[in-house]
């Protein structure tokens, strides 16, 4: 089954009443929806009929989150149904899914795309192919070791897989807490490692087996009526039992091999020039000159994990609201290979 049949027939059963996207492209997700909707994307370039009633975002996903109301359209009914598929890279994938949650509800679905990559290649951060899933797979094994309570489902639908997750919970931040330890670990630079579970789709189930699960209907009623007596245990019991999630191979102790650490002489010898270093470290930064020494650093440090832990060592010794701002702008030119 084909990612958008798939998500056709998730909007059926899990009758949402509002919607979000991350990654709009030419609008073929977005035209499935047919209820409030907010969806986010720098670059879209809509050519399907949308049939809902739409704020329409040109935006990175970060700087949507960034502001104060981003869901204001939705007159705050959280959001059910929410559809992450913008930046093919871990952090981003990630970050949304730590920047939508506080926005959802205990009965909300979240469906993150391309958790399947079919080859080593397609998994690069870097891109280099023309299909090309990076490394958003990674999502999968933080959320099962981080977040044990949520639930996730990896459905193989074509071409490249997707997890549904539910079970969320607005107020844990145990993601957000471990944020910058989990990209320490999973971020690695390229070739990427792929757990074989994932390129030979052992891990995953059947896209009918979860879109005829019974918890479904529990879930829907349940989101209209808060008196139930089910709630978020009983939902996870049901999931666990008609999934068998229990028995289902798990990511939780997957993590990349960390890579060879560079030689000490690597960020003043041959690896990275006199002049490179002198770019990550001349200049006095300010919040305000963030953006441009943020490019400088980027520039001068791509492909060379020497300058690039020089200037991270630098970043680091900067006060918080410098580092956040540099890290904020790394990860926009990162973004756009500068
Ligand atoms: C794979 S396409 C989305 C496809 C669409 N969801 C569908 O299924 O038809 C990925 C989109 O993410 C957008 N994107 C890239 N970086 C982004 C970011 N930082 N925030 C939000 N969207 C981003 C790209 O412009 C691109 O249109």
């Amino acid at each position: 089954m084909h990612r958008h049949e798939f998500l056709r027939k998730l909007h059926e059963v899990s009758k949402p009443r509002t919607y979000f996207e991350v990654g709009i492209n030419d609008g073929r997700s977005l035209t499935l929806s047919r209820v409030p909707t907010v969806a986010v994307d720098p670059a879209f370039k809509v050519v399907k009929e949308v049939r809902c009633d739409l704020h329409m975002i040109r935006e990175t996903s970060d700087d949507f989150f960034a502001r104060e109301e981003p869901f204001e359209h939705l007159q705050g009914a959280k959001v059910d149904l929410a559809f992450i598929d913008g930046m093919h890279l871990f952090d981003f994938a990630l970050r949304d899914f730590i920047n939508a949650e506080p926005h959802l509800d205990w009965t909300s679905v979240v469906v993150l795309d391309d958790m399947m990559p079919r080859n080593i290649p397609e998994a690069a951060r870097d891109r280099h192919t023309t299909a090309w899933t990076g490394d958003v797979y990674k999502v999968i094994p933080v959320l099962q070791r981080y977040r044990p309570d949520l639930r996730l489902a990896v459905v193989d639908t074509q071409p490249t897989g997707v997890v549904v997750v539910l079970g969320v919970n607005p107020t844990n931040t145990a993601l957000a807490d471990k944020y910058d330890e989990i990209l320490e670990t999973y971020a690695v630079p390229d070739p990427q490692q792929v757990p074989d579970v994932l390129l030979n789709r052992t891990i995953a189930m059947r896209p009918e087996e979860l879109l005829e699960a019974p918890f479904w209907s529990s879930l829907v009623a349940a989101r209209e009526d808060e008196s139930t007596e089910f709630g978020p245990d009983e939902l996870r019991a049901t999931i666990d039992e008609s999934l068998s999630l229990g028995s289902r191979t798990s990511l939780a102790g997957w993590q990349p091999e960390p890579q060879p650490a560079p030689a000490d002489n690597a960020v003043s010898g041959e690896v990275a020039t006199p002049e490179a270093a002198r770019a990550v470290t001349a200049t006095v930064p300010t919040p305000q000159s963030a953006g441009g020494i943020s490019q400088r650093i980027t520039r001068a440090a791509a492909g060379n994990p020497g300058l690039w832990k020089l200037g991270k060592g630098v970043v680091n010794r900067l006060p918080l609201g410098w580092r956040r701002s540099i890290r904020k702008h790394v990860y926009q030119a990162r973004r756009t290979h500068v």
